[in-house]
C-alpha cells in the first residue's frame, strides 16, 4: 500500500495546504473573539508565547511522525505501538467534534456572501441584530451548514492533490489581500487609536487560569494541532522536503493572519463604538460595519471578503474531514468515496443540533452539562482534547520513539542539518509535556463547565482502556 499513496503534487502545493488548513474560521472568527473576551493585548501575548514555543515544536513533531510512518494519525501511532494507538484515535474524535459545529460557522460565511448582495449593508445599525436573528433562526443557518459540508464533500471525495490541493492554491492569497485592505481600512478610521492600545497595550489584570488554557487551546486549534491533522498532512509529504523550516512557514503564516485578523477588527470596532467582548457575532458584525460605511464598493468588498473567509473555512475543514476520512481509509479498508459520504451524514447531523442549540434550542441545554451542542463540541475539543492530544503526542514523540530516527527524519537522513535539533527535542521530551500538563490543570481547574471537564477526562480514560481496538 505505500507505493500507491498519494503525494502532494508540489512544495507549494503542500505549503498551501498545510496553511490553508491552520488558516481559517479559527483566525479570523475565533481569534478576534476569544482576544477580545480574554482582555485583549494580555490574552495575546501569551498566545504568541505559545505559538512560537510549544506549538512550533508540536507542529514539527506531528509532520514528522506523519512522514516518519506514512499513515494519518491512528495509523502513525499504531506504527509504533498499539498502546498508543487511542491517541490518534482520540484525534478523529475531536476531528469529529470540530466538524460538528466548524461547518455551522462556515455556513455563515456563505450566507453572508449572499445576504451582501441583499440588503445586509443598507442599515449599518441593524447589521447586528440581523446577525442575531440569522444565526438563531431554525432553518436558514442548518441549510447554509449543509450547503457548506457539501462543498467539503466534495474536495474530500477527490482526494489530495486534485481537490484540497487546488482550492488552496488558489484563495488563500486572496484571503491575505483582503485582510490587508481591512486593516489599512479598519486603522485609518477616526478614533481607531483605542483599538490599537487594546491590542498591543498589556494590561495583565484579566488574566486567570483560565487565559492560559484558551490561548493555548487557541494556539492549537489554529495551527490545526492536537488532533493529528499535521500527522495526516505530513504523511502525504515527500521525503525530500525539509520539515523544519516548513513548519516554521506555516505556524508565522497562520499567526500574520490572526494578527491581521485583529488589525482589521479592533481598530473598527473601537471605532464604531461596539464591545469587544461580543462574542461569536465579532467579525460578522464588525467588518460589515465597516463595508457599510463604504456605499457601493463596500457590497462588492464585502462579497469579496466573504467568499476569502469561506474559502479559508473550507481549507482548513477539509482538513479536518480528511483526518477522519484517512482513518476509515487507512485502517478500515473503506473506500474514500463510501467514507466521505458516511462520515458527511453524521457531521450534518452534529451540525444541525449545533445550529439549532443557539436558537430553537437554547433553552434546553444538555442535561448536567449546562450547555448546549455547539458548546459542548467547542469546548470539549478547543480545552481539552486538543492540548491532551498535544501532550500525548509530545510524550509519544519523546520516549517512544528512537532519538535517532527522530534526528533522521527532520534532516533527510543527514542530507541538511537542523541546528536545532536538541533544543526541539529536549522541549518536546520534558518540558512541553509538563508545561501543557500545568496549564491543563490550572486550567481545568478554573474553568465552569466542570461536568464538561469530567466527561471529557473520562473519554480520554476510556479511549486509552481500548486503544487496540481502533
Ligand atoms: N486551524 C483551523 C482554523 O484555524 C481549524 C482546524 C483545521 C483545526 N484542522 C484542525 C483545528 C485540526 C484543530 C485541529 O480555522
Amino acid at each position: 500500500m505505500e507505493a500507491t499513496r498519494e503525494n502532494w503534487g508540489s512544495r507549494i502545493g503542500f505549503l498551501l495546504a498545510a496553511a490553508g488548513s491552520a488558516v481559517g474560521l479559527g483566525n479570523i472568527w475565533r481569534f478576534p473573539y476569544m482576544a477580545g473576551s480574554n482582555g485583549g493585548s494580555a490574552f495575546i501575548i501569551i498566545y504568541l508565547a505559545f505559538t512560537f514555543t510549544i506549538g512550533l515544536c508540536i507542529m514539527i513533531a506531528e509532520l514528522a511522525v506523519g512522514r516518519r510512518a506514512k499513515l494519518a494519525a491512528v495509523g502513525a501511532y499504531k506504527h509504533s505501538s498499539e498502546r498508543w494507538t487511542f491517541a490518534g484515535a482520540l484525534g478523529v474524535l475531536s476531528g469529529f467534534l470540530i466538524m460538528g459545529f466548524y461547518p455551522v460557522v462556515g455556513g455563515w460565511a456563505l450566507a453572508y456572501v449572499w445576504k451582501s448582495t441583499t440588503g445586509l449593508l443598507a442599515d449599518p445599525g441593524a447589521i447586528g441584530a440581523a446577525f442575531g436573528g440569522f444565526i438563531t433562526s431554525p432553518v436558514q443557518p442548518v441549510a447554509w451548514m449543509l450547503a457548506f459540508l457539501v462543498l467539503n464533500v466534495v474536495i474530500v471525495a477527490k482526494g489530495i492533490a486534485g481537490g484540497i490541493e487546488k482550492a488552496g492554491k488558489i484563495l488563500m492569497p486572496s484571503l491575505f489581500v483582503m485582510l490587508v485592505l481591512l486593516g489599512i481600512r479598519s486603522i485609518t478610521l477616526p478614533g481607531a487609536g483605542a483599538g490599537l492600545a487594546f491590542l498591543f497595550r498589556p494590561d495583565f489584570s484579566a488574566v486567570t487560569g483560565t487565559t492560559f488554557l484558551a490561548a493555548l487551546g487557541q494556539s492549537f486549534f489554529s495551527l490545526s494541532l492536537g488532533m493529528g491533522c499535521m500527522i495526516t498532512y505530513g504523511s502525504y509529504l515527500k521525503k525530500s522536503e525539509k520539515i523544519p523550516s516548513n513548519g516554521l512557514i506555516i505556524v508565522s503564516l497562520d499567526t500574520g493572519v490572526a494578527l491581521l485578523a485583529g488589525l482589521a477588527i479592533f481598530p473598527a470596532l473601537f471605532a464604531f463604538g461596539l464591545e469587544p467582548a461580543a462574542g461569536p457575532g465579532l467579525v460578522f458584525v464588525v467588518v460589515p460595519s465597516i463595508f457599510a460605511q463604504m456605499g457601493g464598493i463596500g457590497v462588492v468588498l464585502s462579497i469579496i471578503f466573504f467568499v476569502a473567509l469561506t474559502v479559508a473555512a473550507l481549507t482548513s475543514s477539509v482538513s479536518l474531514f480528511e483526518v477522519v476520512v484517512a482513518y476509515l481509509i487507512d485502517q478500515k479498508q473503506i473506500p474514500r468515496i463510501r467514507a466521505v459520504i458516511g462520515s458527511g451524514v453524521v457531521m450534518a447531523i452534529m451540525g444541525a443540533l449545533a445550529s439549532l442549540s443557539l436558537g430553537v434550542m437554547s433553552g434546553t441545554p444538555i442535561p448536567l452539562l449546562g450547555v448546549g451542542a455547539f458548546d459542548l463540541f467547542d469546548i470539549l475539543t478547543d480545552k481539552i482534547f486538543l492540548a491532551i492530544g498535544g501532550l500525548l503526542l509530545a510524550v509519544f514523540v519523546g520516549w517512544v520513539i528512537r532519538k535517532d530516527d527522530l534526528r533522521a527524519e527532520l534532516t533527510n537522513d543527514g542530507a541538511h542539518t537542523f541546528g536545532g535539533f536538541t533544543l526541539w527535542y529536549h522541549a518536546v521530551k520534558y518540558v512541553i509535556p509538563v508545561a501543557i500538563a500545568v496549564v491543563a490543570v490550572v486550567g481545568i481547574i478554573s474553568i465552569e463547565q466542570t461536568a464538561l471537564m469530567l466527561l471529557g477526562l473520562l473519554v480520554i480514560a476510556v479511549f486509552a482502556l481500548f486503544s487496540r481496538r481502533f
